[in-house]
């Protein structure tokens, strides 16, 4: 199971949770940061963990499993810069992202179509978070259009 660093405590700790808030976590894999978010947003939340990589999907899944069964945490096998929220999914508040290059400036050519993936999966007025700050930077999800495809 893993354990929640210091690191991913201090990102947990910045987001900005209430309960009953639905929180969409890219590149969450293994699941250590969603399941606090879970907890944090209690019974009448949920969490989504996004990852394109099946295996982390996967541990995810094993790590969360008490979560997942009681319908607290769902996950989705899908690169962000190219997914849809399976129909009939409410769109979410809330979504962050650790160490994912499509997001933090490493693969700049994927950063537009994961940005219109995601204002698609948000509610009007949802906020991205990722962790290009101190240690979380807001990103601005306006202006960009939903990908070709995408809801
Ligand atoms: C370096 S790990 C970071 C995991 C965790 N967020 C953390 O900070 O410890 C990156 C994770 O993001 C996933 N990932 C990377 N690029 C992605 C993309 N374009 N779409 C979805 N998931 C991605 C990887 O499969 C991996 O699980």
């Amino acid at each position: 199971m893993p354990e929640l660093s210091p690191r991913l405590r201090g990102v947990v700790d910045a987001l900005p949770l209430r309960p009953g808030l639905r929180v969409l976590e890219v590149g969450g894999a293994p699941g250590a940061a969603a399941r606090e978010v879970a907890e944090r947003v209690g019974p009448g939340g949920h969490v989504l963990v996004l990852d394109r990589s099946e295996a982390g999907i996967a541990r995810t899944r094993e790590a969360c499993r008490a979560l997942v069964e009681a319908g607290r945490l769902s996950t989705l096998c899908a690169p962000v810069e190219d997914f849809a929220l399976p129909p009939g999914t409410a769109p979410f508040d809330l979504a962050f992202a650790c160490r994912v290059g499509a997001l933090d400036g490493r693969h700049p050519r994927l950063r537009g179509p994961a940005l219109g993936c995601l204002r698609a999966a948000l509610v009007p007025g949802g906020v991205l978070l990722v962790d290009t700050g101190d240690p979380l930077a807001v990103v601005r999800l306006d202006g960009h259009a939903p990908a070709a495809g995408a809801p």
